[in-house]
């Protein structure tokens, strides 16, 4: 006869609606595994009577160290969701906002400042032994050290893998294991004193730079975050043999253009564009033709949102401060002044319809934009006939080509698409710039070597929206392959390592998510080799691809076609959850590719930096040619 499945008195995890699981002793307990098993709970403190468990099969026995709340999970003998999920629950409410599960440090976003980045902390870490350094209670500093020691005594590359959802604490996390780094780093030059010393300090200086900048540029309010990162970012900072910090390099990825010309209710576009209108002397203001930030389209909606936290006053100062730092000269600085002022004038441009006797309707910039039109000219430094022309009339064909007049809606779209490449090429411009300080100092200091260098990846986690595009899939299929990542590492090497050692090991239980990986990436027909081949062919069509998408994956066990009810798309089965995504745009999206007319026009600008922008870097081609944005390099957010 089966046996109960709990004790009388033995301590469980519950399903419950609100709180996931919920801990409960049990009261009596009926035998048998079945759905049929009874059983009957109480609360811990004794409060409230006894609760019938109506899903039983679905409890768990509570593992003894969550209970509490331990450090290192790991450790549990059960380690089930309910039991990770109720210790860091404990644990938080003791402000405990970390925890570890062996290697990996899990963060649980306070909200609030907790004294725990302190000086003292940092020493502490700085100063443990190897098993001492195991032994502290987690935190994103022993982490640091970790990779610290790693790269410096065990010359191995390091990386810190940074990931979960908008909001969560990544970005604050990468910066404080940047700060410790730096810390660190700086510490070993002062007991070293040699001549490297210097270089250092200016690096350490540049690092620390970066962030406003890259902030200010790279960040934008959300429903979620104030300070929401609208990129993925990969920082490498590189060693010498002493251990000081010789170069430090950055680069980011899919920056989400879109929110240059719109942005969602209670949203913002970049810190950046409020910062200028709010910022700016009176005097470069009336240079850069800005009465008010609420008179920009792009602007209107948020110009006077107040967001807690957010001093557009003082934090334009950093910026501009932050330029000098990585020495913008004064030139470069009005370059970057104008560029934004020049974008924001764009999003103001309307077009009015023009009547065509032998074809479809063209269109004109409207009258009442006359002045605007001159504002963009002069900040872009083109002619104001030739910027009116490059949005309103396309060049179709090569012998002869043929010029065709453009609607009022397909000029818009010109116009938007031009101020997202001019925003992305700023951003990438700027990226480049601060790498070439860090890298152009570098140069002098003592050889670096390559192996002593350690990684930090902060980048969107898993996106799953009421509607998901181009940008999500690109996201997801990343957080794909970080998981991937995790478990060939964690789990399949583990299981090498016990099989090395002659230990029997236990079958880990493991999502693999293989299959969705092939599904995605395999060559010629996943998901991402078809869209990249769709921007190739002459009669690419978002249509057309989610055909060739159903014809080759109708049978694959990730895939599955949206119901017609919730619109044209397809759904992924990720390991996290499955995500629909709509299949307009994706052609359009992943083209990424600025009419030439457009292109045209920024090249005979008569500021110097910005044909030099658009010049496409060693070893690209056209956008459609490399792929566009399903590499992943440069797309157009979400
Ligand atoms: N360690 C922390 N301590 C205190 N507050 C934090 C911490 N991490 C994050 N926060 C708060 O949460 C907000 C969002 O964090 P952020 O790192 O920008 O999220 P993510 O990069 O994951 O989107 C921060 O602006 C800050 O207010
Ligand atoms: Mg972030």
């Amino acid at each position: 006869m089966a046996a109960e499945r709990f004790a009388v008195g033995e301590l469980v995890f519950v399903p419950d609606p609100d709180d996931a699981f919920v801990l409960r002793k049990v009261h009596s307990c009926g035998k048998g595994s079945g759905t049929d098993a009874r059983l009957e709970v109480t609360r811990v403190d004794g409060k409230g009577g006894v609760e019938a468990v109506r899903d039983a099969l679905a409890v768990v026995e509570a593992d003894p160290l969550s209970v509490d709340g331990a450090e290192d999970m790991v450790k549990f003998t059960n380690l089930t969701a309910a039991a990770l999920l109720h210790n860091l629950r404990v644990r938080y409410a003791r402000d405990q906002m970390y925890s570890c599960a062996g290697s990996i440090l899990i963060s649980v976003n306070p909200f609030k400042q907790l004294n725990i980045y302190t000086e003292k902390e940092m020493q502490r870490c700085k100063d443990a032994d190897v098993k001492e350094l195991q032994e502290l209670p987690p935190h994103v500093y022993v982490i640091a050290e970790g990779a610290f020691r790693g790269m410096l005594v065990e010359q191995k590359m390091q990386a810190i893998l940074i990931s979960g959802e908008s909001g969560a604490g990544k970005t604050e996390a990468a910066k404080a294991c940047v700060k410790y780094i730096v810390a660190r780093s700086h510490a070993a030059s002062i007991s070293d004193g040699s001549a490297s010393q210097g270089n250092a300090k200016f690096i350490e200086k540049c690092i620390i730079s970066a962030n406003p900048l890259l902030e200010a540029f790279g960040n934008a309010k959300t429903v979620r975050n104030s300070n929401s990162s609208r990129f993925g970012k990969w920082v490498e900072i590189q060693f010498d043999a002493s251990g000081f910090i010789s170069s430090s390099k950055a680069t980011s990825y899919l920056l989400e253009k879109s929110r240059v010309v719109e942005h969602a209710q209670g949203e913002r576009t970049y810190h950046v564009l409020y910062q200028l209108c709010k910022g700016c002397s009176a005097e470069e203001l009336r240079e850069l033709h800005i009465s008010d930030a609420s008179a920009f389209k792009y602007l209107e909606r948020s110009a006077k949102m107040q967001v807690i936290g957010i001093d557009d006053v003082k934090q334009w100062k950093e910026t501009v401060e932050a330029m000098g730092d990585f020495k913008l000269q004064d030139q470069e600085q009005l370059f970057v002044r104008r560029l934004l002022s020049g974008l924001l004038h764009l999003g103001n441009l309307r077009f009015d319809a023009v009547q065509l006797s032998s074809q479809d309707d063209g269109s004109c910039v409207s009258p009442s934009c006359a002045t605007t039109l001159k504002s963009v000219a002069a900040m872009l430094g083109v002619g104001e006939p030739g910027l009116e022309q490059a949005l309103t009339i396309k060049s179709v064909g090569k012998f002869p080509v043929v010029q065709v007049p453009q609607p009022p809606e397909k000029a818009a779209a010109a116009r938007d698409a031009l101020a997202k490449a001019l925003y992305g090429h700023l951003f990438e411009w700027l990226i480049a710039r601060i790498n070439e300080e860090m890298r152009s100092n570098a140069a002098a200091a003592a050889a670096a070597d390559s192996k002593r260098k350690i990684g930090l990846l902060d980048i969107f986690g898993f996106e799953a929206f009421a509607k998901n595009s181009l940008e999500q899939l690109l996201i997801n299929y990343a957080n794909e392959r970080l998981q991937q990542f995790f478990n060939v590492y964690i789990f399949r090497l583990e299981e090498q390592e016990c099989r090395s050692e002659g230990v029997e090991c236990p079958k880990l239980e493991f999502a693999d998510n293989s299959a969705v990986m092939s599904l995605l990436e395999s060559k010629p027909t996943g998901v991402l080799s078809l869209v990249n081949e769709e921007v190739l062919v002459p009669n690419a069509s978002d249509t057309n691809l989610l055909s060739k998408m159903q014809q080759s994956h109708r049978a694959h066990s990730a895939f599955k076609t949206m119901p017609r009810s919730q619109g044209d798309g397809f759904t992924i089965l990720h390991f996290a959850g499955d995500v629909s995504y709509e299949i307009e745009g994706f052609v359009d999206k992943s083209r990424d590719a600025l009419p030439s007319e457009l292109t045209v026009l920024v090249a005979g600008s008569s500021m110097p930096q910005l044909p030099a922008m658009f010049k496409p870097s060693e070893g690209e081609g056209g956008t459609a040619a490399r792929g566009g944005g399903a590499r992943a390099r440069s797309g157009g957010g979400g």
